[in-house]
């Protein structure tokens, strides 16, 4: 793991956002895996600007979604694909046959996202969020490491968070989800996680530090061959503590 960690969040989002630009435009990359939530806003801001600017097209890029409430109306704002759209899509030039999210249709045959993406290649990178229970997309505590794409229940602390984009009334907030396995994202060519603020700081602690096992589901991570992990000192402030990780501070 190479772990990065930044003055503040403005500063680590401009650093993510190059590392994309240059993965896009070197062609290192076809497939980009997205995550929703706060932390990827300002990158996505970025990435707006980038294209703007002509320093990137997403043309020919294909986007895989990390996760896809359930339990909700596919015009509401806060709905994994429009958030998408109203954060970077509608802006860039990425083309709406090259957007994948989990499949929501009630078949119970989730996997075929898995088969979807190996088909299409593989993802080449993957951005990942951390949930402060240690969660990535919405793998939840407890979920097996080596399940595929999957229906789930958020739990309480998941849906605690999230009531801030549901006008903080928790009984919006959906109950069910499906995401991406941890099997499916530790097939990621490259992974990046980024975390902002003290909320995180305990996760990230166990991200890194804490034994492999499925009660911190990003503990799994340690194993990932390629992984850049981009944090501001609020996030990282535990694992500066004590036996310090004192390489490549920004
Ligand atoms: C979102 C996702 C989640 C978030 C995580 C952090 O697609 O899969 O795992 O990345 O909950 O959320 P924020 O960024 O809002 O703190």
């Amino acid at each position: 793991m190479e772990i990065r960690i930044f003055k503040n969040r403005k500063i680590a989002s401009e650093a993510i956002s190059q590392l994309i630009i240059d993965s896009i435009n070197r062609k290192d990359i076809k497939n980009l895996g997205l995550a929703t939530g706060s932390t990827y806003q300002y990158t996505y801001y970025l990435l707006r600007k980038a294209y703007e600017r002509n320093d990137i097209s997403f043309e020919k890029l294909l986007t895989f979604n990390l996760d896809e409430y359930l339990d909700i109306d596919s015009s509401h704002d806060q709905t994994y694909k429009n958030y998408m759209y109203k954060h970077l899509f509608k802006y860039v030039n990425i083309k709406d046959e090259n957007v994948y999210f989990p499949p929501t249709t009630e078949d119970n045959e989730y996997t075929k996202y898995d088969k979807l993406i190996e088909n299409k290649g593989g993802i080449g990178l993957q951005l990942l969020g951390i949930g402060q229970n240690g969660h990535i997309a919405f793998n939840e505590p407890k979920t097996s490491f080596s399940i595929k794409t999957h229906k789930i229940e958020l739990t309480e602390s998941t849906r605690q968070a999230n009531k801030r984009f549901f006008n903080h009334q928790i009984d919006q907030v959906p109950r069910y989800a499906i995401t991406m396995g941890i099997d499916t994202i530790m097939r990621s060519k490259r992974i990046i996680v980024a975390a902002f603020g003290l909320s995180k700081a305990q996760a990230i602690y166990r991200m890194i530090k804490g034994p492999i096992n499925e009660d911190c589901p990003a503990s799994i991570l340690q194993k990932h061959p390629n992984i850049k992990v981009f944090l501001d000192e609020d996030a990282a402030q535990l694992i500066l503590k004590g036996d310090v990780l004192n390489d490549n501070i920004n």
